[in-house]
């Protein structure tokens, strides 16, 4: 039961993802396994893709939109602003519609149509996506770390084909309803044959690096997947379920973290009702969590008397995490 010793053995998982439901503590483990790969000599890169900006709530610094900020020594962070990222996109198909028919100006119906697209789920998700393919076909860090979005969202990330699929979709649908302007851009357009490689070829280029990084995601050698959970019933139910889903997606699980448990040497002292209830409720799950993961769970994490931001509580954390 050690983590640290995963990371020894495993130096080839340099992918790190922690998922869980919300509020459990992904940002917080995210955060402090950064810091203490980075205390090791390693160059990191913690992201994510959460609006929320949770990454600047822990590091007390306003990174959102900023591209990757250096924190410390080796440890970066970036917080990918999504709608930036979808508006680039529209920008872009914008100006590919421009370029490719010799309009001077966007077609009303076809400016509709981006609006619409970009209104689209599956928009977004791509947007969203495409950046964090930028991100981890880049290869300059050691380490990547994705701050995950809770289980349900994080699912639909990592079922990145489908994703895709849904990308192509719409992009093929767009070429069909720009086919009834091609009568008129065909009179001032002699390049066309030209163009439409150029667009295949992107698109291929897009699929490529999507199939890459998805690999590197949801790569046995590469990637190493952590849970975290906490000693509630409903936390246990619902890990299991999701584990089991995440089997369908194929993403390896490298083990689980149990995270706010009660010090147990608090039993020995003088302590409330309430608190020795807590405390015996939470040695139940403790028990159960290691019945039905057994061997894979790695951690148990003591709930902290504050919240963890800024780097001295974010020291603590990975000193708990790697070093107890
Ligand atoms: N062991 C702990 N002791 C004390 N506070 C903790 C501990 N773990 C997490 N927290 C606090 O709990 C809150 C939620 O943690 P965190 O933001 O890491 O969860 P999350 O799983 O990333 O949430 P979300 O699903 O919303 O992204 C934060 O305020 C964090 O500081
Ligand atoms: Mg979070």
């Amino acid at each position: 039961m050690s983590l640290a010793r995963i990371f020894k053995e495993h130096p080839e998982r340099r992918y790190i993802e922690f998922g869980g439901k919300g509020g459990l503590g992904k940002t917080t483990f995210s955060a402090a396994t950064a810091y203490w790969l980075a205390s090791q000599g390693h160059k990191v890169l913690v992201f994510s893709v959460d609006p929320q900006a949770s990454l600047s709530d822990i590091f007390q610094r306003d990174i959102f939109g900023k591209g990757a900020v250096e924190i410390m020594p080796r440890l970066f962070a970036q917080e990918i602003d999504a709608d930036r990222h979808i508006k680039e996109y529209q920008d872009e198909i914008r100006q590919k519609i421009l370029d490719m028919y010799g309009f001077e100006q966007v077609p009303e119906e076809i400016e509709d149509y981006i609006r619409a697209a970009a209104a689209e789920p599956a928009m977004e998700e791509s947007a969203i996506f495409d950046a964090v393919v930028d991100i981890v076909v880049g290869g300059e860090y050691d380490y990547y770390i994705y701050d995950l979005v809770p289980l349900g969202h994080a699912l639909y990330y990592l079922s990145m084909a489908s994703v895709y699929d849904q990308w192509i979709d719409k992009i093929t649908k767009l070429r069909e309803e720009m086919a009834e302007y091609e009568q008129v851009a065909a009179v001032m357009q002699r390049d066309k044959e030209f163009q439409e490689d150029q667009i295949l070829r992107e698109l291929q280029d897009i699929k490529y690096r999507i199939n890459t990084s998805s690999s590197i995601l949801t790569d046995r050698e590469k990637t190493a997947f952590f849970f975290v959970i906490i000693p509630e019933e409903m936390a246990i139910l619902d890990t299991q379920k999701a584990a089991g889903l995440f089997a369908k997606y194929n993403v390896p699980i490298s083990g689980y973290i149990v995270n706010r448990v009660i010090p147990p040497e608090l039993a020995e002292q003088n302590i409330p009702d309430y608190l020795r209830h807590r405390l015996e409720m939470q040695a139940g799950y403790l028990d159960k969590i290691d019945t039905v993961f057994h061997d894979q769970v790695l951690a148990r994490i003591v709930e902290f008397e504050r919240d963890i931001t800024g780097l001295p509580m974010i020291e603590r954390m990975a000193q708990a995490m790697f070093e107890d």
